[in-house]
């Protein structure tokens, strides 16, 4: 027994048991709203979901039925731990059209980005060890950063990603308080969930920062080749070899069902990957590769981004527009890609506190907290618009208004801080930084 694993259930006879690492996984306190928030009636503007509608259906079920036709004992069998070598030659074409230029033989296929990330941690994290990494930043990242009992720092961002600055900042105190830092987690492209994208000069910069300081780069790179208008810069990746793992999916350009992505590691760690990842699975889903394999094959898979380029892009713009005119007090930003608008509200709102009411309004919406492993983001919201239609996110967006300004009328009974524009113009509430817009 151990505090550490103190916090559980106790209805649950095997509360004494779990070893220290489980206490990091918690249900999300918001989790049960969210149970209510998948009512068809709500709104959600919470998840992450890639709206797999868009895909051409008949296409992959093709895939498919070619793939048990010409390959069904392969597909229906164990495979190799590092993953089908046809999909690694093909995933070097996906990750070419953001600069990188790699070895088949150093992609390691996984269940999903997320394993990836599981597996890196399980490779580099011991406890009382530090990931520095945005702030905020993924939240299901932190949540296995923090099962292997690593904490989490946050460096600041501001519209351009990462500040170099404060992560030289952060990494001095760090080791001067004798901390040991294992990694730097960045999202650079397109960011969940704050939707912004590290501009090129801060790519060279941070990575000179990390080689400088000895620091591993964990690139988590799933909304790349969604942009709006401009492609991202090429990945950091495409500049370092040696220090850089590169995390990439076909969850966001393909689907999610699959659970197919992939690691592409320096050399001498991409080894050390593939027996853990062995380890952990035997081998990735067969079947998903080769079907996979078979699209990219047969399909036109860039065609395919274009088209969900296309769809989220609208829906960004509608959730730009509809925020501009419902909440034009309040700041976001503007992201060129990805999934996720970033809301900062005034102060004296907090996301969390006000979720009940808007899931009694019909929206839900993903409070900044959850994106933070030291308590902040309690002033913030993330919103997605990759899921719903154009419509439904007006629709969202004009109940989640109402709550705002329900919860201030609220606020106004007790403290007389008035309107969202009077909060706005207050002093003594004055707006937070709009760096984030
Ligand atoms: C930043 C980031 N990393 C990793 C993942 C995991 O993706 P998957 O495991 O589906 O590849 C997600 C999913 O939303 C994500 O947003």
């Amino acid at each position: 027994m151990n505090d550490r694993a103190q916090s559980g259930n106790n209805l649950d006879p095997w509360f004494h048991h779990y070893a220290e690492r489980a206490a990091g996984l918690r249900a999300s306190e918001v989790r049960a709203l969210f149970a209510v928030a998948s009512r068809p009636e709500v709104v959600s503007l919470a998840g992450g979901m890639p709206f797999v509608s868009a895909l051409p259906r008949d296409l992959i079920q093709g895939a498919m039925d070619d793939v048990m036709r010409t390959e069904g004992p392969v597909a229906l069998q164990y495979g190799s731990g590092q993953g089908v070598p046809k999909l690694r030659e093909q995933i070097l074409e996906v990750m070419a059209l953001e600069g990188i230029r790699a070895n088949a033989d150093d992609v390691v296929v996984t269940t999903g980005s997320q394993h990836a990330l599981e597996l890196v941690s399980k490779l580099f994290l011991d406890p009382g060890d530090i990931v520095i990494s945005e702030g905020p930043s993924y939240v299901t990242a932190m949540v296995i950063f923090r099962s292997y009992q690593a904490d989490i720092d946050h460096v600041p961002m501001d519209e351009h990603g990462l500040i170099p600055e404060a992560l030289r900042e952060h990494i001095a105190r760090l080791k001067a308080a004798g901390r040991t830092i294992k990694f730097l987690y960045t999202i650079p492209s397109f960011h969940n969930p704050a939707g912004v994208t590290l501009s090129w000069e801060r790519r060279v910069e941070i990575l000179q920062i990390a080689r400088d300081n000895d620091i591993l780069v964990l690139e988590d790179n799933p909304y790349g080749l969604l942009y709006f208008d401009q492609p991202a810069p090429d990945a950091m990746r495409s500049v370092e070899e040696d220090g850089v793992i590169y995390l990439g999916t076909f969850s966001k350009t393909l689907a999610p069902g699959f659970r197919t992505g992939w690691a592409l590691a320096p050399h001498a760690i991409r080894e050390k990957l593939v027996l853990a990842n062995e380890a952990a699975v035997l081998s990735p889903s067969s079947f998903s590769q080769l079907v996979i394999s078979k699209y990219l094959e047969t399909a036109d898979w860039k065609g395919q981004i274009d088209t969900f380029r296309g769809v989220y892009r609208e829906r960004k713009e509608a959730m730009l527009s509809a925020l501009g005119e419902y909440l034009p007090e309040l700041t976001w930003t503007n992201p060129n890609g990805g999934f996720y608008v970033w809301l900062t509200l005034p102060e004296p709102l907090d996301s969390k506190a006000m979720l009940p009411r808007a899931v009694k309004e019909l929206v839900a919406y993903t409070p900044g907290t959850a994106f933070y492993g030291d308590g902040g983001g309690h002033q913030n919201i993330r919103l997605s618009f990759c899921y719903p239609t154009p419509e439904q996110i007006r629709l969202g967006i004009r109940r989640l208004s109402n709550v705002l300004r329900g919860e201030l009328e609220l606020l106004d009974t007790f403290a007389g801080t008035g309107s969202l524009t009077s909060v706005r113009n207050s002093t003594r509430f004055s707006l937070p930084p709009t760096d984030l817009n």
